[in-house]
Formats: C-alpha cells, structure tokens, sequence
C-alpha cells in the first residue's frame, strides 16, 4: 500500500433526489468538504487537504449508498473506447502501480426513482456491457478471469475500482475500500431481483434490510412487523424461517395471509394490548406514519417488563427531506431504550425512507463464515497465482 497516495476528490451516489440532502449531511460532518460536481444520483466533494489515510476514510451519513475516492472522468462516444481510456488515465495507472485491485464495480446512477416506472436500482444491461469491454481491456489478469465477469459481490476489505457511468457517454473512474458489507456491491446496490412470487417490492426492501444488517435473525424467532399490508416484507421473513405476527388494518395478500408461520393482527399498532406480542425477538416497522409515531410503537413494545426484543428494522418515512435533521435524535432515542448498535442507511430499494436497524450490542451482529466448500473453491487462491496484484492481507 502506498502512503504516497493522497486523494482529494471524493465521489457518493444516493437516491435521485436525495442530493441536496447527502450536501447537508455532509456539511454538517465532514467540515473539510466542499460540493463540486453533482447530477442526480451522484456527487462529487473536493477536500480542503488530501486525504493521507485514504483507506480509512468513511463518508458520513446515512444517504450514501456507495462512495469512494475520484481517479478522474473521460468522455466519448464508442464503449470500447471508454474502456481503453479508463485504463489509460494517469491517475488510474498511478492507483494500479501501487494498490492491488481486487475487483472492478461498473455501475449507471440511477434512471428514476426506486420502483417508479418499473425501474428498481441495479447493475443495468448497458454497465454490463461496459464491464466486459473494461475487463477484456484490463491490464490486471485477476480483472479478466471468468469468474469475476458476473457483478455480484466483492470480497471485504480490498480495494475496488469503480466505474460510475454518470451519463453513457461519461464514465468517472474512482475507487474504493470494501470495509463494510454494502462497499462489496456494484454502487452499493445488493444483487438482487424482485422474484415473480413476491407480493410487491417491500419484499426487496426487506431482503436489503437483512442482507446489510446483518442481523442475527435464525429460523424460530418471533417477529412482529407493525404495517404488514400486503405483505412483501412478511414474505422475506418467513423465507428466512421465523415466525411473523403482522399488524394491519389492511388486507393481507392470501399467499401470506394462509402461509402456517404467518399470523395477522387486523388493527392499528396503538390499538393492540401488549401481552398479544409477549415473547417477540424482533420488531420490523414500514408504517405509512411520521417517524414519531413509528419510534412510539417500538417503544411501548421494547419497554414492557420481560421484553425479550432483541433488535428492530424501522423504516422511518420521510415526507420531507427535513426530517432526516432529526434522525440522531431518533437514534438517540433507540439507544435510550438500551439498544447501543444503531444504524441507519438510505437502502437502494428504500423510496424517500430510511433504514434504521439496532441491537442491544455490536458483537450481535452475525458474523458470516465461509463453508468449508466454499473455502477450497476460494477464487482468491487461484488469483494468487496468476497476477502480481493479488492481494492475501485481510483485516
Ligand atoms: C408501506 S405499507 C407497508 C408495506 C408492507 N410492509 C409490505 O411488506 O407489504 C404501509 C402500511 O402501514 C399501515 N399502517 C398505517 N398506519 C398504521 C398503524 N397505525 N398501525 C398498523 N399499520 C398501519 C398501512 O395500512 C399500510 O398497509
């Protein structure tokens, strides 16, 4: 790792729409930044000072689906052309002469509004289609084998170069270090599809929901999901094998309603006496109510005597971007409750929403191992032998 290697440029992409939030959440955080280019869905920062310890930097707030470092943009008009200058820009061969790259990220910012116009967040046919051009034009081997075609997740705790395609025709180059679960995805989207079977697209938040909290939920537990209609985030649920009590006073969809693990309370949150929901592990919310009135309902829930409530996913509404001013003391009022690992995140899927998740301690998180089949197949080794970049550090 170099030490030599001081960016200044800093890149983030979020919601459309969400800019001007993220500018705020930034400003109230990260002093040294100020806004530099900006189109909708993605944002660009210039540091007041080079960065000197590019590796542990962490963008701040809860907007920021992906965000990394700024190697530069090119533009033109044949994508194999693109490709070639990506891997000719001289900052782009500055980072590879002294960082080992373990994977490439191609990704669009996003077209619309998640769910809007049929359109849901992911890598596109066209970000494909640059992916293989840049890989077949990589100077980096580890970059062009087979395995590693297929965006789907890398590997913590290495350095991705990220391609942002801000228009077809202009393409920023960046990186990034995948320190957390969420830096792993292609523009910090999960792979993940909306399954023909599924109720509606609250199924895909919930599925993001697990897979970035990962939350120590195993088949048996008992969840309550407080606004359960019609009952996509239910389905999630009860195909990681728990239990779900919904609470509704609208219709359940039948495929939910009759599954044998699904029970549903046909009131308002506030309306249900407590000892209905005694013996609950895990409280899910997506209320179509102000943050307030969701915090409330968790709170009359985890504050009764013998709560065996070990942590919660609250989507909190935002009918005004405003409200996210308020989101440290929302969090602050969880962690009140004696829940002390509180996070929240824009997921990919949310709409003008925030994920919030917390548990009573940090080492709840569930800790992802390795099978042992997946250990001897591990492509990283196969890596190891074919490129010089290859790196075997895991912190
Ligand atoms: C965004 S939808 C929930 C989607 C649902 N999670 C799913 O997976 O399909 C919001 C729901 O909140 C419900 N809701 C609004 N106020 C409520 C309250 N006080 N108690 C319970 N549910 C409520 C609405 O009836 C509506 O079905």
């Amino acid at each position: 790792m170099s030490s030599a290697w001081s960016p200044q440029f800093v890149f983030a992409a979020c919601q459309r729409g969400a800019e001007l939030a993220l500018k705020k959440e930034c400003a109230a955080r990260l002093e040294n930044a100020r806004p530099a280019f900006s189109r909708p869905g993605f944002v660009t920062f210039k540091l007041d000072q080079p960065c000197l310890t590019p590796e542990k930097f962490q963008f701040p707030g809860a907007l920021a689906r992906t965000f990394g470092f700024c190697l530069g943009k090119i533009q033109g008009d044949h994508l194999q052309s693109l490709a070639e200058q990506s891997w000719q820009l001289p900052a782009v061969q500055e980072f590879l002469a002294a960082h080992l790259i373990d994977n490439l990220h191609v990704w669009q910012r996003d077209a619309d509004l998640p769910g809007k116009h049929g359109f849901e967040p992911g890598v596109t046919p066209l970000a494909q289609e640059a992916e293989a051009a840049l890989r077949t034009q990589s100077p980096l081997e580890n970059l062009q084998a087979d395995e590693t075609s297929v965006q789907t997740s890398s590997r913590r705790n290495r350095w991705v170069l990220d391609v942002a395609m801000v228009e077809p025709t202009e393409w920023w180059i960046g990186c990034h270090r995948t320190a957390r679960r969420c830096d792993c995805w292609p523009g910090g989207v999960p792979p993940l599809v909306l399954p023909e079977h599924a109720v509606n697209r609250a199924y895909l938040k919930m599925k993001e929901a697990l897979l970035w909290s990962a939350l120590p939920i195993v088949p048996g537990n008992l969840c309550v999901e407080l606004g359960c209609a019609p009952g996509g985030a239910s389905q999630a649920l009860l195909e990681a094998a728990v239990q779900v009590i919904g609470v509704d006073p609208a219709e359940v969809d039948p495929a939910v309603e009759s599954h044998p693990r699904f029970s549903h309370l046909r009131q308002r949150t506030m309306e249900i006496p407590q000892r209905h929901l005694l013996g609950v592990h895990w409280i899910v919310a997506d209320m179509n109510v102000a943050p307030k009135y969701t915090l409330d309902a968790a709170e009359a829930i985890v504050t009764q005597p013998n709560s065996a409530v070990r942590g919660m996913v609250l989507t909190l509404k935002l009918s005004d971007w405003k409200l996210l001013d308020q989101l440290s003391e929302y969090m602050k009022r969880i962690r009140s409750w004696g829940y002390r690992d509180v996070r929240a995140r824009q997921l990919a899927f949310n709409r003008q929403e925030i994920c919030v998740v917390a548990l009573r301690s940090r080492a709840q998180r569930r800790v992802r191992r390795k099978s042992r089949k997946q250990r001897r197949i591990d492509p990283a080794q196969k890596r190891k032998t074919c490129s010089p970049h290859f790196s075997s550090s895991t912190s």
